[in-house]
């Protein structure tokens, strides 16, 4: 580490945020002893504002069948490879009460855009869940609606939606997407999410191709500016089926460095140590909170529907019960000093 890279690091703690630029500079020329000093700094921002808490939250992946074809996901249309399935209300209702039953107080639908689930479906399951479980959030992660479906949605009790941005760079996003999608819409959805009153959650891969230290500046510019309440951001790992599977995938290194740097440029944030991380590294979720994580999802799918769900090759966690899952993780985060905790977990906006 030289004395710029120094500089930029105490700029970026002090000031929380560095310019376009700056964040460029700083990714170009990082190294270990630079990594390892920012995961230092960040782990002690993280410690500050949410101590040995790490939150979970339970994922129930409710379906697999998706009208888009995201170049780089195992799920997309045309994948004619895989098996398609959708959890009925009754299978989700009662993996939401499983997981009630083990604690969990925050549950997170995530799925395919799968036309199914309109809103007035949707809406039935929200409710449904609210009333059996009043204490716990209900988080949605169901790609792109419209202002007035996420109104319906939020209504009926939804209050955090996941969107991840993919990337903020427009050229980038068309290389990742088929002409049908657009980048202004996704920005568009997130505005929208952000004006209803959710809780917002954007977020990309690290790696995925055509990726560069300009194009990952101007997500980290776009997180300083948008302040999500949480960020996902996971590497990119190639699918078989999947127009990307030549591709290369991210790294855990840099994976980690760029949590370490979203720590530090918005201390509250609620960063996931996500399943791709441990995909790449049997510790890669350990190294994630170590480097400024606070967030674990364990998946409370049915199992017999979880290699179902295979964004990427490889997934963890396809063939574990939702209590092995939960266990598995609290003995993790034990391991590495921190406390797995079932509350809300709300965003501490106050505290830094
Ligand atoms: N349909 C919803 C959406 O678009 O937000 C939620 C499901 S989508 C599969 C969830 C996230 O998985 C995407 O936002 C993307 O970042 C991530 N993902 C998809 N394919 C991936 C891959 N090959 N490697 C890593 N992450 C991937
Ligand atoms: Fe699912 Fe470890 S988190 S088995």
């Amino acid at each position: 580490m030289d004395g710029r890279e120094r500089e930029l690091i105490e700029k970026l703690e002090k000031e929380k945020g560095l310019s376009e630029s700056e964040y460029a500079e700083l990714i170009a020329r990082r190294d270990e002893e630079a990594a390892s000093l920012l995961a230092k700094k960040a782990r002690r921002v993280a410690d500050a504002v949410y101590g040995d808490a790490i939150y979970t939250r339970g994922l129930i992946e409710i379906s697999s069948i998706c009208r888009n074809n995201c170049l780089y996901c195992g799920i997309r249309k045309d994948n004619n490879l895989t098996e398609r399935y959708r959890l009925s209300k009754e299978q989700i209702l009662s993996c939401a009460d499983e997981g009630y039953d083990l604690g969990f107080r925050t549950f997170v639908l995530q799925g395919g855009e799968d036309p199914f689930f309109s809103d007035e479906v949707l809406c039935d399951i929200i409710t449904d869940i609210k009333k059996a479980h009043p204490d716990c959030a209900v988080t949605l992660s169901m790609g792109e609606r419209s202002f007035e479906s996420y109104q319906a949605l939020f209504d009926a009790g939804a209050e955090r939606y996941l969107l991840r941005h993919e990337t903020a760079d427009a050229t980038h996003y068309a290389m990742l997407h088929p002409s049908d999608m657009s980048f202004e819409k996704r920005m568009q959805c997130l505005r929208d999410l952000k004006k209803i009153g959710y809780q917002v959650g954007c977020g990309f891969m690290v790696g995925s191709p055509g990726q560069t230290a300009e194009t990952i500046a101007k997500d980290l510019t776009f997180i300083r500016i948008f302040k999500p309440e949480m960020c996902g951001i996971g590497p990119f790992i190639p699918h078989h089926n999947t127009p990307f599977k030549d591709e290369k995938q991210g790294t855990l290194e840099l994976t980690l460095f760029l949590l370490s740097v979203i720590r530090l440029t918005h201390p509250w944030v609620l960063l996931p140590a996500t399943t791709a991380l441990g995909t790449i590294h049997p510790q890669g979720r350990e190294k994630g909170i170590l480097a400024g994580a606070n967030v674990v999802m364990p998946n409370l799918s049915p199992v017999e529907v979880r290699k179902k769900y295979e964004l990427y090759d490889n997934k963890i966690c396809t063939g574990e019960e939702s209590a092995q899952c939960r266990s598995c993780l609290e003995d993790r985060m034990k391991a590495i000093g921190y406390r797995t905790v079932v509350d809300r977990g709300d965003a501490n906006h106050g505290k830094i």
